[in-house]
């Protein structure tokens, strides 16, 4: 015990510098979080049988990689400030826990946050993050997902990297997930700290407006959050990322609904965090999460997050474009409205440049090749216009490549 508290005395009065570990999440994440179905009614039954369902339903080899326990899990802190899970929830402990979803081939992530405590009102890891990061070290943990609430006066971007460079010095790898909900700008400094960042309150399962939880803080639907996403993409890239919140798939919205959320989400290059009740899966939730050339899209090795190119006239569709690796790329139309609408698109009428990424798609000089990513068909080709009908709330995914 004296050799644990001089090392922590060390880490914390030397004021060791660190840095977050570095080629993780070269592709955004992708795996399952327990709040957005579960929030806090979870123990170790349910992520036992979750880690089950991940590998029989297909997620894993889909690529959902890690299974992160949210808040709630925690007990109390012991006489020496070490963190302890709720011995009714969790009585066989978080290491076994974090053993069996090894053994399953999946990672294993955990859940705490900056402030004095959780939102959940559990304890936080303010004070003892050093601490922390030992004990998450001796569990296995592979990711972290920190928080921002009860953070009173303290600076985000210290606050983080108290933790990262805690993480660091445990000497674990971990992939650290900034919760802050983009109050101060993670975009702008989380790069350097952690692996992805929020980029908004939480998301809710409805696809327009937002719901009020009184004073405090509204939840946000997909509609909205992914109109908050504008000018964010530059600040995204392999190791890097921003964070629309995780998925709602699964959790009550309809088909179309489910399959637009999936795709934008792919489009923006967006962390693939499922957040539904894996072991209860309906076919058509899976058939979504489990969409392969979908999820290419997502996880293409460039990293770069879509744009919204046009919106077209007399239509409340939107029409989302995301450069892909191989000069090819993503296009999604996004039908906003209630109604279903016929979608006409001169791909000859339209040059596609995007500066951030400097790419340009030029439909005059070169053809290119349809493929729809939903129904798995073949299109033709950028010669044609393209003509489809497209019912409400719900989208269309197109991959292009030359030729
Ligand atoms: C915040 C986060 C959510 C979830 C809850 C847990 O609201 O943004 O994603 O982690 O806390 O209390």
């Amino acid at each position: 015990m004296k050799k644990l508290i001089f090392i922590l005395s060390l880490a914390c009065c030397l004021n060791m510098s660190g840095q977050k570990f570095n080629n993780l999440a070269l592709t955004p994440p992708m795996g399952w979080n327990s709040w957005n179905k579960f929030a806090c009614n979870i123990d170790e039954k349910i992520i036992r049988e979750t880690a089950d369902a991940m590998v029989s339903s297909g997620l894993k080899d889909a690529g959902y990689e890690y299974l992160v326990i949210d808040d709630c899990w925690h007990g109390q802190r012991d006489s020496l400030g070490f963190i302890h899970p709720d011995p009714k929830r969790f009585p066989s402990g978080i290491k076994a826990l974090s053993e069996y979803v090894h053994s399953k081939g999946l990672k294993f992530g955990i859940y705490s946050c900056a402030g004095n405590k959780t939102c959940g009102g559990h304890p936080g890891g303010r004070g003892h993050e050093y601490q922390d990061a030992i004990t998450y070290a001796q569990w296995g943990v592979d990711y972290l997902k920190y928080d921002w609430c009860n953070t009173d006066e303290l600076n985000a971007k210290e606050a983080y990297k108290t933790m990262r460079d805690a993480l660091y010095a445990a000497k674990r790898p971990v992939v650290f997930s900034l919760c802050e909900w983009g109050d101060n700008k993670p975009w702008l400094w989380g790069a350097e700290i952690g692996h992805l960042w929020r980029t908004t309150g939480d998301i809710t399962a409805s696809w327009n407006g937002s719901i009020s939880h009184g004073e405090v803080w509204n939840s946000w639907s997909i509609l909205t959050i992914i109109d908050l996403q504008k000018d964010l993409r530059k600040y995204a890239g392999p190791g890097h990322w921003n964070d629309p919140d995780m998925l709602e798939v699964g959790n009550g919205m309809t088909t179309n609904e489910d399959r637009a959320h999936f795709s934008m989400w792919a489009m923006l290059a967006a962390p693939l965090i499922a957040g539904n009740d894996v072991c209860h899966m309906s076919k058509e939730t899976t058939d979504i999460l489990t969409n392969k050339e979908i999820i290419a899209v997502d996880q293409d090795p460039l990293g770069i997050q879509c744009f919204k190119f046009t919106t077209l006239e007399d239509a409340n569709i939107d029409v989302y474009v995301k450069p892909l690796k191989n000069d090819e790329l993503a296009v999604c139309f996004l039908n906003r409205s209630d109604n279903a609408v016929n979608i006409v698109f001169n791909w000859k009428k339209e040059n596609i440049d995007d500066p951030i990424s400097q790419k340009n798609f030029n439909f005059n000089k070169n053809v290119y090749l349809l493929r729809d990513l939903w129904t798995k068909m073949d299109l033709g080709n950028t010669n044609d216009i393209f003509k489809s009908a497209l019912s409400g709330h719900n989208a269309i995914m197109l991959r292009l490549k030359k030729k």
